[in-house]
């Protein structure tokens, strides 16, 4: 049977701490300087990922570094762990390996990872993509928002994710703004979006004024602390998180009754997988760039496939298609971590419009 990988990676010293209870009474700089000592390894055997079209089993390969210590630490030093967990999975016979989280955001998204490898890489991004536009479009609606004159923002635009998110939600809006720090960037992608789709986007460094008058926002930055706070937001916003570390941050659900913030590329798997690690999920579902490379495992395509921050849009179209062949969706709308249901999205949409219409400041709850 073939095999792909997968690579993960603790987002933060808590994450150590819940999968090491004695790790809990440790500070944080103690954990991450323990962390830079640790090799990559595997973490465990993935299995029953079954399609019409055929089995594939698989591996989680942990590559022990946090989120900030990917941004913060020498980017040669992170490189090279990243490419020693891509030969644990090579060792373990995987003829694809995929980049979780921030092993796919160091340095150039991938492309020097994969020329280190015998075997094919992939980020898992053009996934992401598919599934965080699919995510958005359906929370809109549910909350009565149409895309195409809403006012979206995305944050986090010139990366490898929030940029094809722009260009192909440009191709329906009306009203864009496109966030991140580098304002260059930024500008080149407003000229493409231009000369492609024909809308003139609004571009800033300023998360929260971008954040002020936006109702639909998919939030895509490599940030290592959250961005939105439960003041940032207007009744009845839709947000997309898709980043891992959040950029949204969990005051937003205890104190904003009137916003809808969905998790962004939460998938089910067919088959009866079982990742045998729990990482926080319910069962057979994944995140889409995990089933992104069980996809491309079960096409036999082992070939590096989304790398680097210029991912087409064909790319999407393709990843979808062949999702879609082998059975893999949407999981239902997720929000922190607990499915959304129906009658919780009315009840947010009716206390939005209550306070817009009613014309009162944004209420927060203490
Ligand atoms: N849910 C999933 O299935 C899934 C899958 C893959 C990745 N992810 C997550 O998605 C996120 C983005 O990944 P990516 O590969 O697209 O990363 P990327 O290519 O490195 O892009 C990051 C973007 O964020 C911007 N940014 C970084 N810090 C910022 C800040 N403080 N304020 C505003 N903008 C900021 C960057 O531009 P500037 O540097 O100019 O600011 C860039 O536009 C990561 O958190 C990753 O873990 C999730």
């Amino acid at each position: 049977m073939d095999k792909f990988a997968f690579i993960i990676h603790p987002l933060d010293v808590q994450d150590v701490a819940r999968k090491f209870g004695f790790a809990r009474r440790l500070p944080a700089r103690v954990i991450e300087g323990a962390l830079r000592y640790l090799p990559p390894m595997k973490v465990s055997h993935i299995t029953g990922v079954r399609t019409p079209y055929g089995e594939v089993e698989g591996y989680f390969v942990g590559c022990p570094l946090t989120a900030r210590q990917m941004l913060e630490l020498p980017q040669g030093f992170v490189l090279k762990r990243i490419i020693q967990a891509g030969k644990v999975a090579e060792k373990l016979g995987a003829r694809i390996v995929g980049l979780g989280a921030f092993t796919s955001v160091v340095g150039d998204a991938g492309i020097t990872v994969a020329e280190n490898l015998n075997i094919a890489v992939t980020t898992g991004n053009s996934y992401t993509v598919a599934t965080a536009i699919e995510g958005t479009k359906e929370a809109a609606r549910l909350m009565g928002i149409d895309l195409r004159c809403a006012h979206i923002v995305v944050l986090g635009a010139t990366g490898s994710i929030g940029k094809v998110c722009a260009r192909i939600l440009a191709r329906e809006a009306t009203r864009m703004t496109l966030v991140a720090r580098d304002t260059a960037r930024l500008e080149g992608l407003a000229a493409k979006i231009l000369y492609e789709s024909g809308l003139a986007v609004t571009v800033t460094s300023d998360v929260k004024k971008a954040l002020r008058a936006a109702q639909v926002v998919i939030a895509v930055t490599s940030a290592v602390d959250t961005l939105i706070g439960p003041g940032d937001l207007m009744p009845g916003a839709v947000v997309c998180d898709v980043s891992r570390p959040r950029n949204v941050s969990r005051q937003v659900a205890e104190m904003r009754d009137d916003v809808l913030v969905i998790e962004g590329g939460v998938v089910e798997v067919p088959g009866e997988v079982n990742f045998n690690f729990n990482f926080g999920f319910p069962p057979r579902t994944a995140y889409a760039c995990m089933a992104e490379t069980m996809i491309l495992a079960l096409e036999k395509r082992f070939e590096n496939f989304s790398l680097g921050r210029d991912i087409s849009l064909e790319q999407v179209e393709e990843i979808s298609a062949l999702a879609k062949k082998h059975g893999f969706k949407l999981a239902g709308l997720r929000s922190f971590e607990r499915a959304i249901s129906r009658e919780e999205i009315e009840a947010i949409r009716a206390r939005a419009e209550a306070r817009l219409t009613g014309g009162k400041k944004v209420f927060i709850m203490s």
